[in-house]
């Protein structure tokens, strides 16, 4: 009989990130952001701002550190407290990269093949892709191991990288015979704004890269921007049904119902209830209201934030430590486990 695997016996830990690459909007707020602020509360947390997945398609460096910054603030106004829970730059903890080449020699060709994200990102044109973004899953499972997460709070988009980062945990644990030595971490996924789709279409998701801007309710719209884009929001000619069931064929109102569900707090059939019977008519405003009510202090701590830059830098200089403080033993004892000289 083969023995069961060791399970890994650390202690949990929960690690995110969002990349510094354009403006936040409702799709991660509540994908990743309202989740890490939860989360902080009863768990050891670890927000990484991840610059170096930024970097895979070219960022202006003029920019490039007042987008990390952005983040930063949308962090903190979401609610995420750096005396509970570390936040900090992916480019200031050297473990990152040293794990990923690890990893990269770990993973296989053909897992990276088959990941969906790259085939969305790159289109037709892959030939002409950078490596590093062929390479971004790898780079994504060094960030979640070189702190041991065991739980990783992220939108559904991110599903299948988070089983590309269990599957090499899993490879590195029997390539080199320590069971148990990593995790396999578990995303945190559910609820109801793990997947926010596009306000033109309702079956592509709220995406940064969207040349729509109609398409999605950036953190810094302003409420009578909000309001707007919730009015032109496509929509069909029915009225609001009674049933979840009733909703399957109707991708732009499921997608309004799940939202409106997502800051109520309000389960889809509850939602329904309230407004079965009604047109969008009714709907939309109500639903622009309870979005403005919720966003704009998220916005306006955002940009109080913003105002005050060196305190931003601060808590991401501090943060840095933090996270090397705890990446970086990992990382040797990564270096141990595998035999090189020195160790
Ligand atoms: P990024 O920067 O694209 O998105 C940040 C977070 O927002 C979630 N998200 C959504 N959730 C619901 N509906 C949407 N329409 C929507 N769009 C985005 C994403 O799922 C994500 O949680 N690869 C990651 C960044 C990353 C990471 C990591 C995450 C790098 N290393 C390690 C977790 C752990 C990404 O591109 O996220």
């Amino acid at each position: 009989m083969s023995k069961p695997p060791v399970k890994y016996s650390g202690p949990d830990r929960v690690f995110s990130g969002v990349q510094p690459s354009g403006d936040m909007h409702l799709g991660n707020y509540l994908g990743a952001l309202k989740k890490f602020a939860d989360l902080q509360n009863d768990h050891e947390c670890v927000y990484c701002i991840v610059d170096l997945h930024a970097v895979t398609v070219w960022q202006d460096p003029a920019k490039l550190a007042g987008q990390t910054r952005n983040i930063a603030a949308a962090y903190l106004a979401s609610g995420v407290d750096p005396d509970k829970a570390i936040i900090y730059p992916q480019s200031k903890v050297a473990a990152h990269t040293e794990l990923a080449w690890y990893f990269n020699c770990v993973a296989r060709i053909g897992w990276l093949s088959r990941m969906t994200q790259f085939k969305e990102k790159s289109g037709r044109n892959a030939e002409a892709m950078s490596v590093g973004l062929y390479d971004y899953p790898v780079l994504q499972a060094a960030d979640i191991l070189a702190f041991k997460a065991t739980h990783v709070p992220v939108g559904e988009d991110q599903k299948q990288h988070l089983e590309l980062s269990r599957d090499i945990a899993q490879k590195f644990n029997n390539d080199f015979n320590v069971p148990g030595f990593f995790p396999l971490p578990e995303p945190l996924i559910k609820g109801p704004g793990a997947r926010v789709m596009s306000l033109r279409d309702g079956t592509k998701k709220m995406s940064k890269s969207d040349p729509s801007d109609n398409s999605r309710i950036n953190l810094t719209d302003s409420p009578e921007k909000i309001a707007k884009k919730i009015r032109k929001a496509k929509t069909d000619a029915g009225v609001m049904p009674e049933t979840v069931a009733e909703m399957e064929d109707r991708p732009e109102l499921k997608n309004l119902v799940g939202i409106y569900g997502a800051f109520s707090g309000l389960s889809d059939q509850e939602v329904l209830s309230q407004y079965a019977g009604q047109g969008f008519g009714v709907f939309k405003p109500a639903l622009a209201d309870l979005a403005v009510e919720i966003l704009r202090p998220v916005s306006e701590r955002m940009n109080t934030y913003l105002d005050n830059p060196d305190e931003i830098d601060r808590i991401l200089a501090k943060g840095a430590d933090a996270a090397a403080e705890i990446a970086t033993p990992i990382v040797a004892d990564v270096r141990k486990v595998m035999g090189f000289w020195g160790t």
